[in-house]
Order: C-alpha cells, then sequence, then structure tokens
C-alpha cells in the first residue's frame, strides 16, 4: 500500500494512491517550474481548489484527454461540465465524500476563486484527502486563519502550505499555521514560480525546525514524498525520491 506525492512546481502535485492517479491543480503550460509536459501527465481524478489559471492551469485538456473525474467546488464543477468535460463530482466546503481511492473533504480557505472567463467559481477550499492510512492537507492558497487547529486535530501526516507571501501566506504566518496544524511533515508549495513570491524554502526548513517538531521537506519539481505503509502493523516507512 503506497501513498505517493510528486511536486511539478508551483502548487501543482500527483498523488498516486496504490496505482489511482489523483492530480492537483496542475498548472503545466506556462508554469516556469514544471519539469513535465501537460501531454503526458497521468489522471484518473483532478482536484481544483479554486479558479485562478495558476490552479485550473491544463485541467480541462488532461481531463478530456484521460476522461478524469474533476473533483472541486460545485460551481468550478459545473463550470468544467459546461465546458464539455464528462465526469465531475461536485463537493463544498466541509463536505466530505469517500471516492474509490479515499475520502476528500473540502477545507475553507482565504482568498478568491473567479475562473479564467470571468464566470463566478464559488469559494476557494483545501483538501484533507485520507487514504490507506494517511492523512494529507492541502491548504492550497489561502491566508492564515486560526480554524487550521481544528483540521489539525485530524493527525495531518503531511501539511502542504503555501509559502510565497503576497497572493497567500508568507514564510511567517506559515509557521504559525504548522504550529496549529502540528503534522508530522511539510511540503511548502506556491513560492519562486515568479519574482513576486520568491521566498528561501531553506531558511524556512531552520525556522520551522527549530520552533516545532514538524519536519520540512523542500521538493524540486519532480521530486516525490513516497510512504509505503507496513501491512503487518500499520507503520508508515517515509522516503523523498527523485
Ligand atoms: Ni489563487
Ligand atoms: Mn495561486
Amino acid at each position: 500500500m503506497s501513498v505517493s506525492l510528486t511536486y511539478h512546481g508551483h502548487a501543482a502535485l500527483s498523488i498516486n494512491i496504490d496505482g489511482t492517479n489523483v492530480l492537483v491543480d496542475p498548472f503545466i503550460t506556462g508554469n516556469p517550474l514544471a519539469s513535465i509536459d501537460s501531454s503526458s501527465i497521468e489522471a484518473d481524478y483532478i482536484l481544483v481548489s479554486h479558479g485562478h489559471e495558476d490552479h485550473v492551469g491544463d485541467t480541462l485538456s488532461i481531463a478530456k484527454r484521460t476522461g478524469a473525474t474533476i473533483i472541486a467546488n460545485l460551481e468550478i464543477a459545473n463550470w468544467f461540465s459546461s465546458q464539455g468535460v464528462v465526469s465531475v463530482h461536485p463537493h463544498h466546503i466541509g463536505g466530505g465524500y469517500d471516492h474509490p481511492f479515499g475520502y476528500v473533504k473540502l477545507t475553507q480557505a482565504h482568498h478568491g476563486s473567479a475562473l479564467p472567463d470571468g464566470s463566478y467559481g464559488g469559494n476557494p477550499c483545501g483538501f484533507l484527502i485520507q487514504a490507506l492510512g494517511t492523512t494529507l492537507y492541502l491548504a492550497c492558497d489561502t491566508g492564515l486563519f486560526s480554524d487550521m487547529e481544528i483540521i489539525g486535530e485530524e493527525g495531518i501526516d503531511l501539511a502542504v502550505l503555501p509559502i510565497g507571501d503576497n497572493f497567500t501566506m508568507g514564510p511567517k504566518d506559515a509557521l504559525r499555521a504548522v504550529k496549529m496544524i502540528s503534522p508530522t511533515l511539510v511540503l511548502p508549495v506556491h513560492y519562486n514560480t515568479w519574482p513576486l513570491i520568491e521566498q528561501n524554502a531553506l531558511e524556512w526548513k531552520q525556522s520551522v525546525e527549530k520552533e516545532t517538531s514538524s519536519k520540512v521537506c523542500v521538493l524540486q519539481p519532480g521530486q516525490r514524498i513516497h510512504y509505503k505503509t507496513n501491512q503487518d502493523n500499520g507503520t508508515k516507512d517515509v522516503t523523498i525520491e527523485s
């Protein structure tokens, strides 16, 4: 049983859950950090956190090519349906569902969500994903909020947090978020894509590991975090792979 999360730069992720490919905010074309081509990405499901172009990205073309099911809030799911996507699964904030690969709940996020053509994209969200005994919290684009402490009560193995500042939490608030969530591991995202969100992730890692018991994993695009669960005793091996 394994859960493997690959970072594609900016906030784009591929999560492979025992062979099911769950893509998150696939901004690949035009993403200066991306090390893969949108036409070669595999997807069974695509999670879209909000309507901004650096998150919707290549969702439409990937969904049409692969037949992947788009999981998003109702407004974004309906928008993709109107663009010709056959399979969508709408949620809304606070609502979870047992998908075949695992449980997904939409969490709150403080941000905007207008879609690329100006359509209303509802409320932006983050995702809580529970699969094969591994709990992931993707904050997605958001400012700091104190309910992160409640999300932390789920027992988070990996928190994916923005640190870029300007559009989302910056390093200081992301450190406060780590203190509230208390995840085992943290992956910083949404930084160094453009000059406006340049940050030193290694410096941030030092401050987080000095002030909390969480570990920070700084990934280069293409690198992944691999969780393998030992079926006998439920323990997890975590490795970083390039
Ligand atoms: Ni955004
Ligand atoms: Mn963004």
